[in-house]
Formats: C-alpha cells, sequence, structure tokens
C-alpha cells in the first residue's frame, strides 16, 4: 500500500478536538500513526479489522478547527477488543462468578496521540470513551491493558485514570530481539472488584510465584544457553508478547499496548 504523507498539524491555540468512530477511510492514516507512534510493526489485518470493526472497537480523534483541510484527519486513537473474562490472563486479578461463562472484559490494544497534540488531555478522553463503553455492557467486569515498563507518559496516564498496577511481567514484550518488562494495568467497573476474600488472595499469591518462578528459570535458560529461546515472529519488527499462548500470527497482527 502506498505510504500516507501525513502533514504535522501545528497547534493553534484552543484545538477544538473531537471524537468519533475509526472508519474505513481512515485505513492509511490509522497505519502512519501506528507507525509513527509505536516501536513495532502491525499486520495490515490489524487495521483492517480496526477500520471494518471486526471484533474490535476504536475511536478516533480529530482536531475540527484546524484550517488546512484536515479537519477530518485522525490525530488520536485507541484500539480495544472485548474479551471472556474467563479466558483472559487476569482471571486471577477479578474477583468473578467462574460458573457465568458470559463475563466480560475489554482488552485495550492500542493507544496514540500525533506529539504535536500530547499533553492536552486527547488520551485521557479516549481511554474515557472506552470506560463508559465498558461500563455500559452489563456482562463487562474490567478494562486491563499491558504497557511497556518504561514509557513513563502512558504510566503516568493510567495512575491518573484509577487504573490498578497489578503486576510486572518480566520478558513480557520481545522488541527487535530485546526483552522488555511489561505493566498489568486494570480499571473494573460495573462492581467487578479485585480478589479479596483469603482464599482468592492465597489463589493470587500462588499464581504470582509461579510466575516469578517461570521468569528465574527462564533468565536461568537464557544465561546458559546463547542462543535465543524466544519465539520468532515473521516481521522483523513484530512485538511478541512472550508470556501469551497466543500464536505468533496472531500476536503479530493484534499486538498489545507498548
Ligand atoms: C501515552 C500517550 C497516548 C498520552 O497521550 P496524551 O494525549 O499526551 O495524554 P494526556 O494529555 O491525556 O495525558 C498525558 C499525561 O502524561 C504526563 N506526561 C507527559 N510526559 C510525561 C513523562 N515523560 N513522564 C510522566 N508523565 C508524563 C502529562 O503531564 C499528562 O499528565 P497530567 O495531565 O497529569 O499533566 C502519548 O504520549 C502517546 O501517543 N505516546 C506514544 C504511544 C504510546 O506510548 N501509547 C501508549 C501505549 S500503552
Amino acid at each position: 500500500m502506498e505510504k500516507y504523507s501525513m502533514v504535522i498539524p501545528k497547534v493553534a491555540g484552543n484545538p477544538t478536538i473531537c471524537f468519533r468512530p475509526i472508519r474505513p477511510s481512515d485505513l492509511m492514516i490509522l497505519e502512519q500513526l501506528h507507525a509513527d507512534v509505536f516501536p513495532i510493526r502491525y499486520e495490515s489485518e490489524f487495521f483492517q479489522n480496526v477500520v471494518n470493526a471486526h471484533d474490535i472497537v476504536s475511536w478516533g480523534a480529530v482536531d475540527r478547527s484546524r484550517s488546512d483541510g484536515r479537519s477530518d484527519e485522525l490525530i488520536g486513537f485507541v484500539t480495544a477488543r472485548i474479551v471472556l473474562a474467563k479466558e483472559s490472563e487476569i482471571g486471577d486479578f477479578l474477583s468473578y462468578d467462574s460458573s457465568r461463562s458470559d463475563q466480560t472484559l475489554v482488552y485495550i490494544l492500542t493507544l496514540g496521540v500525533v506529539e504535536t497534540y500530547r499533553n492536552l488531555g486527547i488520551a485521557a478522553s479516549l481511554i474515557g470513551e472506552v470506560i463508559k463503553y465498558a461500563s455500559s455492557i452489563q456482562s463487562c467486569l474490567a478494562i486491563y491493558l499491558h504497557v511497556i515498563s518504561y514509557n513513563n507518559p502512558a504510566i503516568h496516564l493510567y495512575k491518573k485514570m484509577s487504573f490498578k498496577c497489578v503486576r510486572r511481567l518480566h520478558g513480557f514484550y520481545l522488541i527487535n530481539g530485546q526483552h522488555y518488562d511489561s505493566y498489568l494495568f486494570v480499571y473494573y467497573v460495573n462492581g467487578g472488584r479485585s480478589p479479596c476474600s483469603p482464599l482468592e488472595l492465597l489463589k493470587v499469591a500462588a499464581t504470582y510465584m509461579r510466575s516469578g518462578l517461570r521468569s528465574v528459570a527462564a533468565r536461568l535458560r537464557r544465561n546458559e544457553e546463547k542462543m535465543p529461546r524466544w519465539p520468532k515472529c515473521k516481521e522483523t519488527r513484530c512485538l511478541i508478547t512472550t508470556q501469551s499462548r497466543r500464536n505468533l500470527t496472531t500476536e503479530c497482527s493484534e499486538c498489545s499496548c507498548v
């Protein structure tokens, strides 16, 4: 596909920011924005799914006050997907009824804002849209996401929005051959809550210890063998979440937030 030539907009005084669904006509700019703000490449299937709303919900931000004829062009975006609570990796951080198969979560896949529009509260508003959406789904108990451990602006934003950091995942991301930790953030909705009975807390502690042991074992193995044991992705600059059981093709086409 032809590369979209994005004009980096200058932000004049008080921009008029509006939020709207992402549409098929946003395809090229959406791809360009992801390429600009993330250190990884996403497959075109991911963008097709976003613009056609195939299992993905999304919101775009536009600056209606732009005078360069691009007042409907995306300057920010958030994409998310509904997952079943019982199939998610955060089951241990939720107090939910395992006999109910319909309970869901919203997983934030990507979030980004054009550099010249940052620190204006646009990402906070996009997250606000996700919170409103998740709260409107009765079966939804929480929103969650991963963020790479050095992404201070994003971590600051999630904490400001009352997301709770529930876990640090060692070596979660593999980017250009380098491992990075991630934080797992959760925002509870509709009465969803973290486990708090002694039994529930014991379960969380056991899971945490198991994952800690796995991480130590992985580090030891890595020291023993010089050859990387991590799965290779067909994309050279693709991110792989090494602790996920999802297959590589899916990882490359639907990466999590970094
Ligand atoms: C993270 C990102 C989406 C935030 O967008 P934004 O529109 O600037 O966000 P907001 O204006 O709503 O909030 C930004 C907050 O981060 C703070 N911030 C900015 N830079 C920071 C830094 N280096 N360290 C800590 N906080 C920082 C701002 O001060 C602001 O907080 P405040 O309102 O308390 O002052 C944007 O920086 C971005 O697109 N980054 C690249 C892509 C990315 O990292 N996405 C998230 C992946 S999980």
